[in-house]
């Protein structure tokens, strides 16, 4: 009777077995790492050039229109799913879900108790791979996330209000949790 307790508790382990390996767990959060880090390439060098040509006037539609299309495209080459994502989104499609929510949240307590804030990959119910990671504020975040009248000029906030009625992303300052990358993989 004991044994096939044993056997059993086995199996239900087995079976809903969520968890990765250690080497797995590498194996992802360098993959995750990598296209984390080619994603913003790709997104910061085509909004430096933007700002270089006509300030936020220009690079704010230009986001408006193009974060999408370019995360699209990077999801598509590397055969996973990105998502930028905030507790203080901008762009309602960027909403984060509940456990992305959960996962900034944790960061922010890590933060508050100066503790290092490091890549989580995990496997859900579904046995879908993911890795989250931080994204934090720099300098040159300011100018569009900042706080109005310091850093974000007045008319550069009515750009943003006109194309985000509902933005909550303004108000950081430099080194602020600003969100998470949320890569989902396909295999
Ligand atoms: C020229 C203005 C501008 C600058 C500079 C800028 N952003 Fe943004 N940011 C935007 C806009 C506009 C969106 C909404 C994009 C969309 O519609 O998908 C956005 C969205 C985001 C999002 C997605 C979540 C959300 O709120 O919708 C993150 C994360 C983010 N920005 C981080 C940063 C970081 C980090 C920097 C600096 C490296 C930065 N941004 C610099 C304008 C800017």
């Amino acid at each position: 009777m004991k044994n096939l307790l044993m056997v059993l508790v086995f199996l239900v382990m087995a079976a809903c077995g969520n968890s990765l390996t250690d080497k797995e767990k590498q194996e992802y959060t360098t993959k995750g790492n990598e296209i984390a880090q080619a994603s913003f390439k790709a997104l910061s060098e085509k909004l430096i050039e933007q700002m270089k040509m006509g300030g936020p006037a220009q690079a704010i539609p230009f986001c408006n229109v193009q974060a999408m299309p370019i995360s699209q495209q990077l999801s598509e080459q590397y055969d996973v799913t990105i998502k930028r994502t905030s507790d203080k989104w901008r762009n309602p499609i960027n909403k984060p879900s509940e456990r992305e929510l959960e996962i900034i949240n944790n960061y922010h307590k890590l933060i508050s108790k100066k503790h290092e804030i490091t890549p989580i990959v995990e496997m859900d119910s579904n046995n879908n791979k993911h890795y989250y990671a931080p994204i934090l504020l720099k300098a040159n975040c300011l100018a569009c996330h900042g706080k109005v009248d310091e850093f974000v000029s007045v008319k550069t906030d009515s750009i943003i209000k006109s194309l985000y009625p509902n933005d909550r992303a303004i108000g950081y300052n430099e080194g602020d949790l600003r969100g998470i990358w949320s890569i989902t993989f396909k295999k």
